[in-house]
């Protein structure tokens, strides 16, 4: 048996009919049904609160299956299989008679025989509701499934969606009803940006080429750069950003992981704890700032009206469900120090923001230069700093810049590029993010999901940014469609 073909089980979906279920969700689902993976004994069953009927429920996700799946639904006879396996359950999340609804859907025989008693549970609700099915769970039994004779034993798993808690208290008091309900190796805390091919490509560009590994560190590294930007604004979601900004929403979660990934040591094996153990160690090494040095180290900003690709575009104060006089930042930019062998005094920036000229997320190692440049004496100021630049998306690949004399007969040093693009490389998009971690989560590896310890450190670094905004100056303003505030290249010690 492959390792990566998925186990029979029952995909419990909690917020069946929400926007991740419809567009994500269910798109990657399929795809991994159309490539063979998603085992054909396998149902999935959305829970939510309105009532509809399967039937109903399945033409709505056959509708987002049509526009987001990567494959496509031209095999019309294995799309409609797929959907028969589609199941929902109407239900409030805090009430008890949902889960007995639930509890007889996984024991009726038909299914049992099909699904071996197995059962993975995705929350991807509001985060308010996190708590309450997961109590709800534990009360049904529904974390321990029944035995069921010989042969290995049903298993039962949770994907907990992002955010996941909302500071350093509230993700302490998640985790600890999660783990009072379900052991840490049943649960899986989802982050897609672990899931992209790009980003796992970090460690083995890393860890398979000496050439480059030999110069990860602060005697060759000067600084480096993290940036997630999108020229994305609110679409819709203003009212969930007033309360997240952008530390929760991106900062907190992917930044951290990008970075964790970027500077952690070679893990032990390569397999799910030797590499989370290195991650964590890696947050455990950021150095602590002091009140007065919090503000000195992150840059705020918030988008005001401007264009993108030559289309107005509204500022956050006017996006539907924002205060106008809202301080709630849409960029920020950190400056950290992983204050470790490897690392240490060699900043790490991360920036991330909403409205920005294009969507880019981009890993540079900027190099140290001679400190002997010897074509100054021939009257050459032109200086090109190696760097080194991983894109994770989009036009995905990683290039090196360098230094080259320009053909004349002074002498010139123009910078060039050495670059690998997956596209020109690989035929085909590569699996969405989703599609790798559902199928990880349903086989049980859970090496690109974040572990308790992880998500407890990045929160116990970021709680202390996110006092409340009347504590802290207000957000500097730039025009959507620029690349961020106009103190930025300061802030970045540009040279
Ligand atoms: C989500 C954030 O987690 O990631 C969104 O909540 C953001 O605000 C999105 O737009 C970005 O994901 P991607 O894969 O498009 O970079």
């Amino acid at each position: 048996m492959d390792p990566k073909e998925t186990p029979p089980l029952t995909l419990v979906i909690f917020g069946g009919s929400g926007d991740l279920t419809r567009r994500k969700l269910v798109p990657a689902l399929y795809d991994l049904w159309a490539e063979g993976w998603f085992n054909t004994h396998s149902r999935i069953l959305g829970v939510a609160r309105r009532s509809k009927t399967h039937q109903e429920f399945r033409e709505e996700l056959a509708d987002g299956i049509r526009t987001f799946s990567r494959i496509g639904t031209r095999d019309e006879g294995s799309f409609h299989a797929f959907l028969s396996r589609i199941f929902y359950q109407a239900g409030d999340f805090d009430d008890p008679k949902t889960y007995y609804g639930i509890r007889s859907f996984l024991n009726d025989d038909s299914v049992r025989s099909d699904t071996r008693g197995n059962a993975l549970y995705y929350l991807a609700t509001q985060p308010s509701y996190f708590i309450p099915i997961i109590r709800q769970l534990g009360a049904m039994g529904l974390s321990t499934p029944r035995e069921q004779g010989e042969g290995t034993p049903p298993f039962s798993r949770v994907i907990v969606e992002k955010p996941f808690g909302r500071d350093l208290e509230s993700a302490i008091l998640l985790n600890t009803d999660l783990l009072n309900v379900f052991r840490e190796e049943q649960v899986f805390r989802i982050d897609h940006y672990l899931g992209k091919e790009t980003v796992q490509n970090i460690l083995v560009f890393r860890l398979a080429n000496p050439v480059f590994g030999s110069l990860w560190n602060r005697t060759h590294v000067s600084r480096v750069e993290i940036r997630v930007s999108e020229s994305l604004g609110m679409e819709g979601r203003g009212g969930y950003f007033e309360e997240a900004g952008i530390l929760r929403d991106m900062v907190q979660s992917h930044l951290f992981q990008v970075m964790a990934l970027t500077a952690m040591e070679p893990p032990v094996a390569f397999e799910a704890d030797s590499i989370r153990d290195e991650k964590v160690k890696v947050l455990r090494s950021l150095k602590p700032l002091s009140k007065d040095e919090i503000e000195a180290n992150i840059l705020r900003g918030q988008y005001a009206p401007g264009k993108i690709d030559g289309i107005p575009v509204a500022g956050y104060r006017e996006e539907p469900k924002v205060a106008p006089d809202s301080r709630v930042e849409t960029f920020v930019a950190m400056r950290i120090e992983v204050q470790n062998w490897r690392w240490a005094e060699v900043p790490f920036y991360l920036i991330a923001g909403k409205r920005m000229s294009r969507k880019a997320t981009e890993i540079t190692l900027h190099f140290r230069e001679y400190p002997f440049a010897i074509f100054r004496l021939a009257h050459c100021e032109d200086r090109v700093p190696n760097s080194l630049t991983i894109r994770i998306q989009p036009n995905e690949g990683i290039s090196f810049r360098f230094g080259l004399k320009r053909p004349s007969a002074q002498l010139h040093i123009d910078p060039a590029d050495m670059d690998f693009s997956y596209e020109k490389s690989y035929q085909g998009s590569p699996p969405d993010a989703y599609e790798r971690l559902l199928q990880d989560a349903m086989i049980g590896d859970s090496t690109l999901f974040a572990r308790n310890d992880e998500v407890e450190k990045a929160w116990s670094y970021i709680t202390p940014f996110l006092s409340a905004p009347g504590n802290r100056p207000d957000p500097l303003s730039y025009t959507a469609g620029t690349d961020g505030p106009d103190a930025l290249a300061e802030f970045l010690g540009r040279p």
